[in-house]
C-alpha cells in the first residue's frame, strides 16, 4: 500500500518508520527542511528506544523516504495520515491550523481518490473541519474528486512506541465509509492478523475516544495522588493503599501510581482540551477541571515539602536534582515536574545541580545559561557540594544507589522522592531522612 504522512514529529515518524517495516510503501512529508534533510542522513531528532534502527533499515530496503515537496506527497499515497502537531491555544484548545493547512494541501494537490486520515489528538468535529477543507480546495480547482476522512488516534506511550504500535491493544477506526474501512483493514492488516485489534465506529466517537482514554488515566493520577496527600495528614501509606486497592480487578494495578504530578505531551493538554470543548458545548466539566488542578498542585508538592524543611529559607541552598524528563526512556520535559520545581527553587534563590540520563541537551535547551543551574555529568556528579537530594524522574539508574555515599556527601541527609523509589526504613538504617509522596505522618509536618 502507498501511504504520506504528514509531520515527522513523534508520531508521524514512528507511524512511518513502523508502516513501512511490514512493507508498505512509506513517504514522510515536513515542511522544515532541515528536518527532512537530517533524516535523509539518518538522523533521528527524537529520542525512543528502537525507531532509529527502523528507520535506517527501511530507508536503506526503500520502502520508507522523506520529501519536502506537498506535491509529491499527495501523488504517492492513496492513504494520507496528518499526524501534525496540534499545541494548546492560550485558552487551552488545541490548535488545528496546521491540521487544517495540510488537508488544503491535499485538496490543492490529489489527482485521484484519497483517504485523509487523522491520526493527529483532535477535538471532536474535527474529520468536518478537514473534510470541508479539502472539498473547498477541489472546488476551487473545479473538480469533484472522492475522498474519505477518517480518524484513527494513536495510543502511543513515549519510550515505548515503537512495541505499541507493532502491538496494539486496539486500532480505533473512524469513518462512514465502506471502502475507507476496507482500505484501512488493510493497512493494519499486518498488526491484526493474530486477533482482531480493530474497533470501528464513527467519526467523533474516535475522536472523542482518544480524549477519554487520556483523560482516563489522567483522572486515575490525579485520583491517587489526591489520596496520598490524605494518606500525610491521616497518618496513612499511599503505598500499602495502592496494593490494597489495586486488587481489586476492577481498579487494577496499572496507573496508580502516586507522584509529583503527569506531564508530557498529552495528559495536560488533552485534559485541558478536552473540558474546554465541555465548555464550548455548555457543559461544566467539573471532573476534568478537577483532575487538571490537582496535577498543578501536586507539581508543587516537592517544592512545598524542601521549603518546609529549610524553614522557608531557600537563599543559597544547593538542591541536587535526579530526573528531569517527564518520565524514563525520554529526553522529553513538556510539563515535566521537574520544571516547576527548578523554577519554584531559582525563585526562592536556591541553587539546582541537575542530572538526567538522556534529558540534559534538552536541559540545555529549555534553560540554558540560566543562573543557578548547573548541569551535572552523572548522578554523582550533581550530589557534590549539595544540601539535599531531590528525585522527580524514575529512571531505573536511580532505583538503587548507594545510599551511604549518598549520606556522606549530602550536608543535610535529607532525599526527597517525587516518585516514591524507596523503603523508607532502608534509608533510615542509611541515616537518611526520607520524604516521599503519601507515606506517612513524617511526610507532611503541618507549618
Ligand atoms: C500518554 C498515554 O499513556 C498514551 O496512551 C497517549 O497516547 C499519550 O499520552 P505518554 O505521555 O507518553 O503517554 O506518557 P505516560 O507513560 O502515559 O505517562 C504520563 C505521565 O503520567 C508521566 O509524567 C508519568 O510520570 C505520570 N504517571 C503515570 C504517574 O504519575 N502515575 C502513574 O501511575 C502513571
Amino acid at each position: 500500500m502507498k501511504i504520506t504522512i504528514f509531520g515527522t514529529g513523534y508520531v508521524g515518524l514512528v507511524t512511518g518508520a513502523c508502516l513501512a517495516d511490514v512493507g508498505h510503501d512509506v513517504i514522510c512529508m515536513d515542511v522544515d527542511h532541515g528536518k527532512i534533510e537530517k533524516l535523509r542522513n539518518g538522523h533521528i531528532p527524537i529520542y525512543e528506544p528502537g525507531l532509529e534502527p527502523i528507520v535506517k533499515h527501511n530507508v536503506e530496503a526503500g520502502r520508507l523516504s522523506f520529501t519536502t515537496d506537498p506535491e509529491e506527497a499527495v501523488r504517492h499515497g492513496l492513504i494520507q495520515f496528518i499526524a501534525v502537531g496540534t499545541p494548546p491555544d492560550e485558552d487551552g484548545s488545541a490548535d488545528l491550523q496546521y491540521v487544517t493547512a495540510v488537508a488544503r494541501t491535499i485538496g490543492q494537490c490529489m489527482d485521484d481518490y484519497r483517504v485523509v486520515v487523522d491520526k493527529s489528538t483532535v477535538p471532536v468535529g474535527t474529520g468536518d473541519k478537514v473534510s470541508a477543507a479539502v472539498r473547498s480546495e477541489l472546488d476551487k480547482r473545479g473538480l469533484e474528486l472522492e475522498f474519505d476522512v477518517v480518524s484513527n488516534p494513536e495510543f502511543l506511550k513515549e519510550g515505548a512506541a515503537i512495541s505499541d504500535f507493532m502491538k496494539p491493544d486496539r486500532i480505533v477506526v473512524g469513518t462512514d465509509s465502506e471502502r475507507a474501512r476496507e482500505l484501512l483493514r488493510e493497512t493494519y492488516y499486518p498488526f491484526n492478523r493474530n486477533h482482531d485489534r480493530m474497533i470501528f465506529m464513527d467519526i467523533r466517537s474516535a475522536e472523542l475516544t482518544k480524549y477519554a482514554a487520556n483523560a482516563m488515566l489522567a483522572t486515575k493520577i490525579s485520583f491517587m495522588n489526591e489520596i496520598a496527600n490524605l494518606s500525610e495528614r491521616l497518618g496513612a501509606d499511599i503505598e500499602a493503599v495502592r496494593r490494597g486497592i489495586g486488587s481489586d480487578p476492577r481498579i487494577g494495578y496499572h496507573f496508580i501510581y502516586p507522584g509529583c504530578g503527569y506531564g508530557g505531551s498529552c495528559f495536560p493538554k488533552d485534559v485541558q482540551a478536552l473540558a474546554r470543548t465541555a465548555r464550548s458545548c455548555d457543559y461544566d466539566a467539573k471532573l476534568l477541571n478537577a483532575v487538571e488542578d490537582v496535577n498543578l498542585a501536586q507539581k508543587h508538592v516537592l517544592f512545598d515539602k524542601i521549603s518546609h524543611y529549610f524553614q522557608g529559607n531557600l537563599e543559597g541552598k544547593v538542591i541536587a536534582l535526579w530526573g528531569l524528563a517527564f518520565k524514563p526512556n525520554t529526553d522529553d520535559m513538556r510539563e515535566a515536574s521537574s520544571r516547576t520545581l527548578m523554577e519554584s527553587l531559582w525563585k526562592a534563590g536556591a541553587k539546582v545541580q541537575a542530572f538526567d540520563p538522556e534529558a540534559m541537551a534538552e536541559t540545555q535547551r529549555i534553560y540554558g545559561d540560566q543562573e543557578g543551574l548547573a548541569l551535572s555529568g552523572t548522578k554523582e556528579q550533581a550530589l557534590k557540594g549539595a544540601d539535599v537530594l531531590v528525585i522527580c524522574t524514575e529512571w531505573k539508574e536511580f532505583r538503587s544507589p548507594d545510599f551511604a555515599s549518598i549520606a556522606a556527601v549530602l550536608s543535610e541527609p535529607v532525599v526527597f522522592d517525587g516518585r516514591n523509589l524507596y523503603e523508607p526504613e532502608m534509608l533510615d538504617r542509611h541515616g537518611l531522612i526520607y520524604y516521599a509522596i503519601g507515606r506517612g505522618h513524617n511526610q507532611f509536618r503541618a507549618g
